[in-house]
């Protein structure tokens, strides 16, 4: 040890960090840690970019100011060694500063150099931003993880996370630990099993989220709780979904809805302040989900931009297009789209928009390209030019502009215009990094008939509460005639106290008022069609609590994961956690999941149905 041992003396192994170097440390002797980023021999002087956690600088070793050892030694290191190194901070010489790094007006005048570790030339490129195969980046997860771009989003989670717990902390709320080890219950996504070696033939699940547990804290008087929780649902990974994940989990006594979306706001202004400097506007807007439907044909309308949705059912109601006048006598609706500018689109291009539509459900796309004075679209001859100039009025189509036409049943042909919309941004490109459009969308139908299984189905969870003016529909339609899953049960019309926070089109956050009153609880029971003593099989804990003098209570849950993907710029939330699986939920460097050996299994009480082979492949 050539730095670290002088004498008996400890000394400390670092005095700074490498990329908080600046000129104020002019004269100073540092001694830094860290990793062999690049190095370059130019004459027999060698550079040597060190890096840390913090950064980057520029070591000199040159052979007129360090010893024969020391100049040695430094020319033998290569990529990703572990270097300990002591040395003069100097201004660099004129004409060689690097505007692009933060300590480009200094450099280390390297005196003393030891190796703390050699490096195999790492597997990709930690230096360029070039793109990497994401199975290789997953494999060897470590060495992703010391790419600047990978540090920084590590570095924005931390600050993020902190940020919440502060500012929730500063409001009054506990954060609390629940179970990860816990019961099964129906309804929601499917869960991960764990078996009991100490009870046999019996199963833990982990948790989808805290919710029941967060509700019993509420009965047991606590209040104002929230928790950085983890969450697994055994579902299939998409770029936005993993089968962990993390929310932002809160829920509070005493409250309506108000309260959360209000702490909500002030939560997220304050946490993308401390944490990527971004300021957002509060109060966010709000919209019904029966809005969001009909004008953006999604309950996730990203509002960075505008082509929203029109109803042109009553101009073409009479029309002898039959097409469009056959769905509308049978009830559809026929929704228009103005596409701004896209009337030059290629013939390719419209088939691309047909097919698109068509693979969403709809039965055809028509489109009419609008000219100066005239129209080129192969269902305009069906049209009158009345019905024509109404059709544009009413979507506010110019010279230049191309109408997007589905007629259908109105939930089908919203959603295949509201994907159409969302193509159609990304194709022209309508939406740019920093734009930051918050919604609320809010009542949420309470119920949705399940056609397979011939029952109402909650679409939130069994604990959500109607919207007070809509309490009485819950026990109308317990008594109603009309025959169930009709369009216009009272089931069918019960708007819930849910809501759902939509940042640029992705959903980060929902929850909902829960019921704390065993009469409307029961009533929901019976609507969904599950008999009481299931119930109480099912949730029997959290109902007998609901005896002991539950509070009003609500509360929502915020995907962590998605809010960071959105602040770092990427659509994947892989990217933003630091051992993530892909997108078939296999983790490339650990190889997980494994076979286990039939030992261990024995010892849990599990009998596999595979051969041996399949077992162990
Ligand atoms: P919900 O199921 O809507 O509500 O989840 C809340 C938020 O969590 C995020 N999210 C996910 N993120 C990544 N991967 C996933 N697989 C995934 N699933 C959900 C979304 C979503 O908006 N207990 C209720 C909340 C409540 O009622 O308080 C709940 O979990 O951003
Ligand atoms: P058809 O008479 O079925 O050939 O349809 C004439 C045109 O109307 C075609 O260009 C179709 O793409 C379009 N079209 C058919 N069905 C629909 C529909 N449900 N909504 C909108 N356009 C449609």
């Amino acid at each position: 040890m050539i730095i670290f041992s002088q004498g008996d003396e400890a000394i400390m192994m670092r005095t700074h960090w490498c990329g908080e170097l600046r000129t104020d440390h002019i004269g100073q002797k540092v001694r830094l840690c860290g990793w062999v980023n690049r190095i370059r021999d130019h004459g027999g002087v060698i550079f040597i970019d060190l890096r840390d956690r913090s950064g980057i600088v520029q070591v000199v070793f040159d052979p007129s100011v360090c010893s024969k050892e020391t100049h040695k030694l430094a020319s033998e290191v290569g990529s990703e060694y572990v270097l300990a190194i002591e040395g003069e901070v100097v201004r660099r010489p004129p004409g060689t500063e690097n505007p692009k790094l933060l300590t480009g007006e200094i450099e280390v005048r390297g005196e003393k150099l030891e190796v703390l570790n050699t490096s195999k030339p790492p597997v990709f490129q930690l230096t360029s931003s070039e793109d990497v195969d994401e199975m290789v980046r997953l494999k060897y997860r470590y060495l992703d993880l010391r790419r600047q771009k990978m540090r920084d989003i590590i570095e924005l989670r931390y600050r993020f996370t902190k940020a919440v717990r502060d500012f929730m902390d500063g409001e009054g709320f506990w954060e609390i630990e629940t179970p990860i080890l816990w019961k099964h219950t129906p309804e929601g996504a499917r869960e991960f099993i764990v078996p009991s070696r100490l009870h046999a033939g019996k199963f833990y699940v982990l948790p989808q989220s805290p919710q029941l547990c967060k509700q019993l804290l509420m009965v047991a008087g606590i209040e104002k709780y929230f928790q950085i929780a983890r969450c697994f649902r055994d579902e299939d990974p998409r770029a936005d979904r993993q089968l962990e994940f993390t929310q932002i989990d809160i829920e509070m006594s005493f409250i309506t809805r108000e309260d959360i979306f209000d702490v909500v706001e002030r939560m997220l202004a304050y946490a993308f302040k401390e944490s990527a400097g971004i300021k957002i506007e509060t109060p966010f807007l709000r919209i019904s989900y029966a809005d969001a439907m009909e004008r953006y044909g999604t309950d996730k309308p990203d509002l960075r931009f505008g082509m929203e949705l029109c109803d042109i059912t009553d101009i073409v109601s009479g029309s002898s297009f039959q097409v469009f006048s056959q769905v509308v006598a049978s009830g559809g609706k026929v929704k228009a789209l103005n596409a701004v500018g896209c009337a030059s689109f290629s013939r390719k291009e419209v088939a691309e928009l047909t097919e698109m539509a068509k693979r969403a459900g709809a039965k055809g796309l028509a489109t009419i390209a609008v000219g100066k004075g005239e129209v080129h679209s192969h269902v305009a001859k069906f049209l009158s030019d009345g019905e024509l100039s109404a059709i544009f009025e009413r979507v506010g189509a110019k010279d230049g502009d191309l109408v997007l036409i589905v007629a259908d049943q109105s939930e089908l042909a919203c959603s295949v215009l509201g994907l159409l919309r969302k193509h159609l941004a990304s194709k022209l490109s309508l939406t740019k990094y920093g734009d930051w459009k918050f919604v609320w969308v809010v009542d949420f139908p309470l119920l949705q008939w399940d056609e397979e299984e011939k029952r109402y189905t909650p679409v939130h969870h069994p604990f959500t509460a109607p919207l007070p003016e809509d309490e009485p529909m819950l026990f109308e339609g317990l008594n109603s005639t009309l025959p169930k899953g009709h369009p216009e049960h009272p089931f069918s019309k019960i708007r819930a106290n849910a809501y759902d926070i939509v940042l640029n089109g992705y959903e980060i956050g929902g929850g909902s008022i829960r019921i704390h009153r065993r009469e409307l609880q029961e009533a929901l029971f019976k609507a969904i069609d599950l008999p009481m003593d299931e119930a109480y099989h099912k949730f029997g804990f959290l109902l007998e609590a609901f005896e002991y003098g539950a509070p009003p209570h609500g509360g929502i849950a915020l995907g962590l994961d998605r809010i960071i993907a959105l602040i770092a710029g990427t659509e994947n939330i892989r990217e933003v956690i630091a051992f993530p699986k892909t997108s078939t939920g296999y983790d490339p460097m650990t190889g997980s999941p494994t076979p286990i050996s039939e030992q261990l299994l024995n010892e849990v009480h599990i009998m596999l149905s595979l051969g041996e082979e399949e077992r162990l492949t």
